[in-house]
């Protein structure tokens, strides 16, 4: 029995919130925005564009085209930045082990993310090689929750969109998932995620039985 196994990036595999949050207040502040861990909250999933575009609303700020093409690559030099710093001590918790259990079990597994820096992360971290497909922002043209993401990952696997299955911080990154008919599994808080199928707080909490399950049902 094969499924497709994919995982979002930021948020699932590593925590790299907080190196956009450093990024984009930096970026907000040399606008005189207050930006705050609230909204940042709000950017999980949210391609970059779409982020800038929405900072600037919070912010009531209008800029030239010029200016939002600068802040946009200004924004995401500072953002590798801390992204060179990282190393596998940033994985987070469980994350090898279910990978391992799933390469174990011989099951197709691909990344599926928004990010433009996705195989920077992965290198950094070490991750790369347990994937036979990768996904990220340079290779779709629709940003989640459309499901594009998440279908081109299901091709790239040859495997149906309903036999796959996909990891999900994000409330776009879910709802994304479920238009594609896909199992989604919500990483993180019920209230936020109440929209998958299956929701739990991390990857500690899941167990290989449920996995065996997965590849089974
Ligand atoms: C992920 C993150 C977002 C980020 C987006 C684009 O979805 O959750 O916060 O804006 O990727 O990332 P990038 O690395 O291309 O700026
Ligand atoms: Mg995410």
């Amino acid at each position: 029995n094969k499924k497709g196994f994919i995982f979002d990036l930021d948020g699932v595999i590593v925590d790299t919130a907080k190196y956009h949050f450093l990024a984009w207040k930096r970026l907000a502040k040399s606008l005189d925005i207050h930006f705050t861990e609230e909204e940042n909250e709000q950017l999980k999933g949210v391609s970059r564009v779409r982020s800038l575009e929405k900072i600037l609303a919070w912010g009531n700020k209008t800029i030239s085209k010029d200016q939002f093409t600068e802040l946009m690559s200004k924004k995401n030099e500072e953002y590798l930045s801390y992204i060179a710093e990282m190393d596998s001590s940033e994985i987070l918790s469980d994350v090898p082990r279910v990978l391992q259990y799933l390469i174990e079990k011989q099951q197709p597994i691909s990344l599926g993310s928004a990010s433009k820096n996705a195989r920077v992360i992965l290198d950094r971290v070490d991750l790369r090689k347990h994937f036979d497909a990768i996904v990220d922002g340079n290779d779709v043209s629709k940003a989640k929750p459309d499901p594009e993401v998440f279908l081109i990952a299901a091709k790239l696997l040859n495997i149906d969109p309903k036999d796959c299955i996909v990891f999900e911080d994000s409330v776009a990154g879910v709802t994304a998932a479920n238009t594609a008919n896909m199992v989604s599994i919500g990483i993180g808080s019920k209230d936020v995620l109440g929209h998958a199928d299956y929701v739990f707080n991390d990857f500690t909490e899941i167990s290989d039985d449920f996995l065996n399950e997965l590849i089974n049902n």
